[in-house]
């Protein structure tokens, strides 16, 4: 019996259950769901058996090209890597790299994909990972761009919820602070339409409610949702409660921030109201918005969140390192006349970037920017 068991664990490890579909991860949405069903096996089973990964991306390579901060994020890439018994090469001050001197994202991307087998990357303008994903060879990962997505961040929390509850279905999250400009929200948010019975609370002030697009998919999947100004009005109903902070640097000015700034701020009191099986979850970095005795409330999985990131990433670099190197076909622009018109999407910044527009399969009557999914106004 011992044998059986450690032979079909070695045949993980020996690459023989390499199944993924997926190219690049730059959406949770748009892994198909066999997908992620084969990435949850993976991630079960390098929890169980972590050891047993060690060599398993033997002589592979990973770049963390880090266009943008990040402590969390690089870090647990880097130690996924290392985990698995691959490499990693990656900058995360851009002033450092050739983009000072002027080059283009997609003359970078083209370059690094040369010497690794996948990039994780990070980049403060939205879309940035959908347009390295056209000109890479090798796997493109989206460490977050801009304030769009941070599929990986959503593995993270999936994992966590499904270690929590055995599933990702009948929740009901809140989630409270920035959810204009946080991406793991959005992330979060639309990864959980894909899975039934979800309920969701969004606390946060009128100038901070999560853009349309966001409120279009829980519309258009048939989820509930609720938009709250306090935490009080929901507290008790919540199995899960999802802090963010307030994105400071997403914000045109200093005096813009300030009238956000220590709105929400999870106290003990407020945690009195909340059921003694919730779970509070945050993708940290916390500034201001959760007291330091609350902290230290068991109901706070943060950083066994923060945990379950390092392995959700490990299962993913094990799938995406071995994927073939192919020099991707040139993409051409399948509109005419029509550009996005968020400022912030990568599309306005990299002029050469083709224009690219689609219908969501939830919403087909409206167009949307393939990069960062801003509605075309026609
Ligand atoms: C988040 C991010 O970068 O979007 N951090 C992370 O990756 N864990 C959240 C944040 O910066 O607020």
């Amino acid at each position: 019996m011992l044998v059986k068991y450690k032979k079909c664990c070695d045949k993980q490890s020996e690459g023989f259950e390499r199944h993924m579909e997926l190219n690049h991860l730059i959406d949770f949405n748009e892994m198909a769901l066999s997908d992620w069903e084969s990435l949850c096996t993976t991630i079960s089973d390098i929890i169980q058996n972590p050891v047993r990964y060690a060599d398993a991306c033997k002589g592979k390579v990973l770049a963390t090209p880090f266009f943008e901060p990040s402590t969390r994020t690089i870090f647990s890439f880097q130690a996924a890597a290392l985990r698995l018994g691959a490499a990693y090469i990656g900058f995360s001050d851009p002033y450092n790299s050739s983009v000072a001197k002027g080059e283009t994202l997609k003359d970078t991307i083209r370059t690094i994909a040369n010497y690794v087998d996948a990039i994780a990357m990070r980049h403060p303008l939205e879309g940035a990972a959908k347009a390295a994903s056209l000109f890479s060879a090798v796997p493109v990962i989206n460490a977050g761009d801009g304030g769009h997505m941070h599929p990986t961040q959503t593995l993270a929390d999936l994992t966590t919820l499904r270690r929590r509850f055995g599933k990702i279905e009948n929740i009901n999250i809140g989630f409270c602070g920035d959810l204009k400009n946080g991406r793991t929200v959005h992330s979060l948010i639309k990864a959980m339409t894909r899975f039934p019975g979800n309920r969701f609370y969004l606390i946060s002030t009128p100038e901070l409610r999560v853009p349309e697009y966001i409120r279009q998919t829980m519309r258009s999947t048939g989820h509930a949702f609720t938009e709250l100004f306090t935490l009080e009005e929901c507290m008790d109903k919540l199995d899960v409660l999802y802090m963010t902070r307030i994105q400071k640097e997403r914000f045109a000015s200093e005096e813009e921030y300030r009238t956000q700034a220590g709105v929400y701020v999870l106290t003990a009191d407020k945690m009195r109201i909340a059921r003694s099986d919730m779970i509070v979850m945050h993708p940290l970095p916390k500034v201001d918005e959760i007291t330091e005795e609350v902290d230290e409330d068991p109901r706070c999985v943060y950083f066994e969140q923060a945990e379950n990131g390092m392995y959700a990433r490990m299962g993913l670099l094990y799938h995406l390192m071995y994927h073939k190197k192919e020099r991707p076909p040139v993409v051409r622009s399948n509109v005419e006349e029509l550009r996005c018109r968020n400022p912030k999407c990568i599309s306005n910044h990299e002029r050469y970037l083709p224009q690219r527009f689609k219908r969501p399969a939830i919403n087909p009557a409206e167009l949307v920017c393939e990069y960062c999914d801003t509605p075309a106004r026609l």
